[in-house]
């Protein structure tokens, strides 16, 4: 018997802010039987990531499914690694259900007291983009001043923490209130600003008197500008992403404080996560440890349904999600 899976197709390329119309719910069955070394896989969480939006402009192809970071479970198995049950990291995007050549697997194994969703967010890649920029790429240390944007967000919510735990002074932006709210209440940071509420050069300025050592870099464009203005000899900057220009056919921004990184001797380092696979089970025993101490804490926004996920991508991209967005199954 084959099953019948549902999943989202993208129809027409967004202009800007992507729309629910441009994607499409497919309904499309599996074959029956599974190839040696196959599973069948019923996804569980769908990760919604910011750099699926450049995608949806060139690279993914209309008219075919989604593709993008998920968790599910096995089904049914064709493979002696693999059994009914285990969860499994995969890349197999916005749908229902999925046949999988085992190769392209990575088993999850959740610890009892920590809930699956996190294994998408604090404990999963958002949470290792985080902990290597801020240890590894920015390099923070012990009483430097360090700027966090877009730092509401599944990366920079734990970034910013991350730098806590470092003893660091603190930055963050995010646009809206209740999240600056949320930076500075709960979640323990120094100083916040809704950079929608007045120049981001000058909300950084005024919070940041000692100037900045490390800017972890969400956002580009603006962002980064006020960062380079206010940066500290030495500084250096973790460009993560550059969301302010994902909407304009890739991460076009505007830079003119460019010059500061010659005499101020500023370092700007991109880097990927998939760089740091590798680091997956240090990075967990440390973030575990950290999430049951309560130094660490986390917030998803759920959508729930793959009918909802359009929806999720959409409000992604316009700020509607504090933490990890996900679509639940
Ligand atoms: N290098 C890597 O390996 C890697 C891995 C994962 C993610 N990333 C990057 O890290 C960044 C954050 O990703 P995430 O998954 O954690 O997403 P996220 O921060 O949870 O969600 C995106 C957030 O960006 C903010 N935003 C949207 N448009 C903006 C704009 N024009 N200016 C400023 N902020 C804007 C929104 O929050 P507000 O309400 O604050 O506007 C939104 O909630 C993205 O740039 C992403 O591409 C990089």
């Amino acid at each position: 018997m084959s099953v019948t899976s549902r999943e989202i197709h993208l129809v027409r390329r967004p202009e800007g802010l992507p729309k629910l119309s441009d994607f499409q719910l497919v309904e499309t069955s599996l074959p029956a039987d599974l190839r040696e070394g196959e599973v069948l896989i019923k996804q569980v969480y769908m990760s919604v990531d910011p750099a699926m939006r450049p995608r949806l402009s060139v690279g993914f192809e209309l008219d075919q499914v989604l593709s993008g970071g998920a968790i599910g479970k096995v089904e049914a198995s064709n493979s002696p690694d693999f059994a009914v049950g285990d969860v499994v990291h995969n890349q197999l995007g916005f749908r229902e259900y999925a046949v999988a050549d085992v190769a392209s697997l990575r088993k999850v194994k959740p610890a009892a007291d920590i809930p699956l969703s996190a294994y998408m967010s604090v404990m999963g890649g958002t949470g290792l983009t985080a902990y290597q920029g801020i240890t590894d790429v920015a390099k923070v240390k012990e009483g430097e001043q360090v700027f966090v944007s877009a730092a509401a967000g599944a990366v920079g919510s734990i970034a910013a923490q991350i730098a806590k735990i470092k003893g660091c002074y603190v930055v963050g932006s995010a646009g809206s209130d209740e999240k600056v709210a949320w930076l500075t209440g709960e979640l323990g940071l120094d100083g916040a600003f809704n950079y929608k509420a007045g120049p981001v050069n000058k909300q950084l300025r005024a919070l940041t008197p000692k100037g900045l050592d490390a800017y972890f870099d969400n956002v580009g464009g603006e962002h980064l500008d006020a960062a380079l203005a206010v940066m500290n000899v030495r500084g250096r900057v973790a460009a993560c992403g550059m969301i302010s220009g994902y909407n304009e056919h890739g991460a076009r921004t505007t830079v003119h404080n460019l010059a500061n990184i010659i005499y101020g001797r500023i370092s700007i380092l991109g880097f990927v996560v998939f760089d740091f696979m590798h680091k997956m089970s240090e990075f967990q025993g440390e973030m575990a440890g950290w999430i049951r101490e309560g130094k660490v804490k986390y917030r998803e926004t759920i959508h729930h349904g793959i009918e909802e996920a359009p929806a999720a991508m959409v409000g992604l991209m316009q700020g509607e999600n504090t933490g990890k967005m996900l679509v639940a199954l």
